[in-house]
This record gives structure tokens, C-alpha cells and sequence, in this order.
């Protein structure tokens, strides 16, 4: 199992859900609305003549823990997806998962899921 966390512009995550939905490749989600920011340190913004940097911008953090089989699919959806084709775009980070339980019933691993 693959833990997959990606950081999204926050106007994508609709669409991004419904894509994964559709893909049938993510049971649960956590979605976390985050500030950060990347390799361009903010953006530079002119106001009345004036720049300043917005230098933390809004990001929505999508958290899926999904099946091995399912990340081509999660990420071919969030490539496809998630961008606009400017800086910002956001990233994809994969780690390994050690276990799953559901609290319910017990349950562990890929069935937990
Ligand atoms: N190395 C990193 N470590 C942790 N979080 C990161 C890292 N890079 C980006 N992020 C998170 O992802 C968000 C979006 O990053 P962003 O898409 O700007 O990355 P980038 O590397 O600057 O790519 P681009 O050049 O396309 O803008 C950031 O606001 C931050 O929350
Ligand atoms: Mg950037």
C-alpha cells in the first residue's frame, strides 16, 4: 500500500475528486486546506504601484492511502487533471504504508482500505 500525497491548486479539487471517482482508484481521502509554497517562493504582486509578495499561497493537500495497483491510475488522474500548465501546479509525494486497520471490524492491510 502506497500512501499519496498530493498538493493541488484548490480550484482543481472538485474536479480532481470526480476523476478519481470515476477512476474508482481512491476508497477515502483525508483533504487538508494548506499554505505553502514551492521552488518560485510565493508570487510577486504589484498593488497601486507598489510590490509586494504574496510569499505563502492557499494549496488544497489531498491524502489517499490506496493499493499498489492503483497508483498508475492516481497519479495518471492527477497529471492529467490537477494542472493548468503554470508554476504552481503542485506535487505528487508517495510513501510506503506499513499497515491499515479499520477500528470497525478489525480489519487489516488492503481489505482495511
Ligand atoms: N519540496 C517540497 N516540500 C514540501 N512541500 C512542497 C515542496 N515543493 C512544493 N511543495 C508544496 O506544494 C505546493 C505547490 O508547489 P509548486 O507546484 O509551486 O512546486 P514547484 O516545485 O515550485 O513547481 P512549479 O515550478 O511548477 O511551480 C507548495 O505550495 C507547497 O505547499
Ligand atoms: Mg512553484
Amino acid at each position: 500500500m502506497k500512501h499519496i500525497k498530493a498538493v493541488i491548486r484548490p480550484e482543481k479539487l472538485n474536479e480532481v475528486r470526480d476523476a478519481l471517482d470515476k477512476a474508482g482508484c481512491a476508497k477515502g481521502m483525508m483533504i487538508t486546506d494548506i499554505v505553502g509554497h514551492g521552488g518560485q517562493k510565493g508570487i510577486e504582486q504589484v498593488w497601486r504601484g507598489e510590490k509586494y509578495t504574496v510569499d505563502l499561497l492557499p494549496k488544497v493537500m489531498l491524502d489517499l492511502v490506496v493499493r499498489d495497483a492503483d497508483v498508475p491510475t492516481v497519479k495518471e488522474v492527477l497529471l492529467r487533471v490537477a494542472p493548468i500548465g503554470e508554476f504552481g501546479d503542485g506535487k505528487i509525494f508517495i510513501y510506503n504504508v506499513e499497515e491499515v486497520i479499520r477500528i470497525r471490524t478489525g480489519e487489516t492491510g488492503e481489505a482495511a482500505l
